[in-house]
């Protein structure tokens, strides 16, 4: 075994100042003791760069401690019978090239690492481990929950997605279509739109060109909206809000146009929900997650084998590059579909590009 390392390098947040603005961040290098009894150590393939972070960073998170995040690792030393080296785990670590796990092999939320061990029986042949932080973690079963749990969409209906070139939206769009819908999307920018037609969505559009939203979204949804599948809120809301048709189902994900301090809502027509009958349900992963997880992976990963669901990630290298990536990442100059950052070699066979 080669030697381990005996510092980590992790990027915290040296300020509060700039909403979460690449300047708010420091890379700091922190000694790193070697696994006692009972302790793992862990080095991070894969960091997840998620929009709801972004407001936690405004409010809670420590200064001067890595960016608690979703991070997809191979255990390289381990003194604890539960996990052992080479072995593949998902967890809130922190945006750091090792971390250290406690004896009890809870990450910092509090969830047991061995849960979300990797079991390279039950993953789809091919798939990276990125796949972990994408398609097949959170970002699939958000999606997946949320239009398939809530809103039940039935053939032939209408189901809209706003930021549907994003980790979640260009996987509502495919689930749309597979359940027999017109999937109709809005994605900022002409590269975006093209790739959310190239997934077979029925009809996209670029919102950041249009000078009318509300006209726009009518032109693409002829026959009104029967489910919109909201990430971005305010005036997208509005539009979609201004065409759903009676007893149409709004599963609200999220609202990425109302977060940082500054962002206002302007959602302007709320009391046509009554008379359309709108069922608009707020959810979170977490009233799905670990429970709906294995029937998801059967799920998706099926429908990733027989090539019903396709997906891209846009992934920068290195720790230097993380938090440029997450600030262009919450404006849209960040790459298509989930965006991640890569700090060592993939150990799955089906390693993807980095851009
Ligand atoms: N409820 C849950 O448990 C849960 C879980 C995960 C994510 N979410 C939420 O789901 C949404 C999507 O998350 P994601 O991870 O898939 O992110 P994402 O769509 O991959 O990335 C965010 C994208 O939002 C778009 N955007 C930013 N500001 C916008 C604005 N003012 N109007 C329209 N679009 C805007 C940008 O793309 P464009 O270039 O297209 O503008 C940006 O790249 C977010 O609101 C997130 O907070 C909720």
């Amino acid at each position: 075994m080669s030697a381990l390392p005996v510092t980590r390098r992790a990027v915290v947040l040296a300020a509060r100042a700039n909403e979460a603005s690449a300047a708010d961040f420091a890379l700091r290098e922190i000694p790193l003791s070697a696994p006692g009894p009972g302790e793992v150590l862990l080095e991070n393939v894969y960091l997840s760069l998620d929009p709801y972070m972004a407001a936690y960073m405004l409010g809670q998170h420590p200064l001067e401690t890595a960016i608690e995040a979703r991070v997809a690792s191979r255990v390289i030393a381990s003194e604890n019978a539960a996990l052992r080296p080479g072995d593949l785990v998902w967890g809130f670590f922190g945006w750091e090239d090792y971390t250290l796990l406690p004896t009890s092999l809870r990450d910092r939320k509090g969830y047991p690492v061995t849960a979300n061990k990797i079991d390279p029986a039950h993953w789809p042949k091919g798939a990276p481990l990125s796949n972990a932080l994408s398609v097949l973690g959170m970002p699939g079963l958000t999606a997946f929950a949320g239009l398939v749990d809530i809103a039940m969409p039935r053939p032939g209906e209408t189901v809209y997605v706003s930021s549907a070139a994003g980790a979640l939206g260009q996987i509502v769009g495919q689930i749309a279509r597979i359940a027999g819908c017109r999937a109709v999307g809005s994605a900022g920018g002409p590269e975006k739109v093209a790739f959310v037609e190239s997934l077979g969505f029925d009809s996209a559009f670029d919102y950041r060109a249009s000078d009318d939203l509300e006209a726009t979204l009518g032109e693409h949804c002829p026959d009104g909206i029967d489910v919109y599948f909201d990430n971005v809120g305010g005036a997208t809301l509005s539009a979609a809000i201004a065409h759903a048709n009676t007893h149409a189902r709004f599963p609200l994900c999220g609202m990425i146009s109302t977060y940082g301090a500054e962002a206002t809502s302007d959602v302007t027509n709320l009391f046509m929900t009554v008379r359309k009958r709108i069922t608009m349900t707020g959810f979170t992963i977490y009233d799905y997650y670990p429970e709906r997880m294995p029937a998801f992976h059967d799920t998706m990963g099926g429908w990733m084998r027989d090539g019903r669901v396709r997906y891209r990630e846009t992934i920068v290298d290195g720790l230097e590059a993380t938090a440029g990536a997450f600030t262009d990442m919450l404006t849209g100059r960040h790459g298509i579909g989930k965006c991640l950052v890569k700090l060592a070699a993939d150990p799955l066979a089906g390693d993807v590009d980095s851009v």
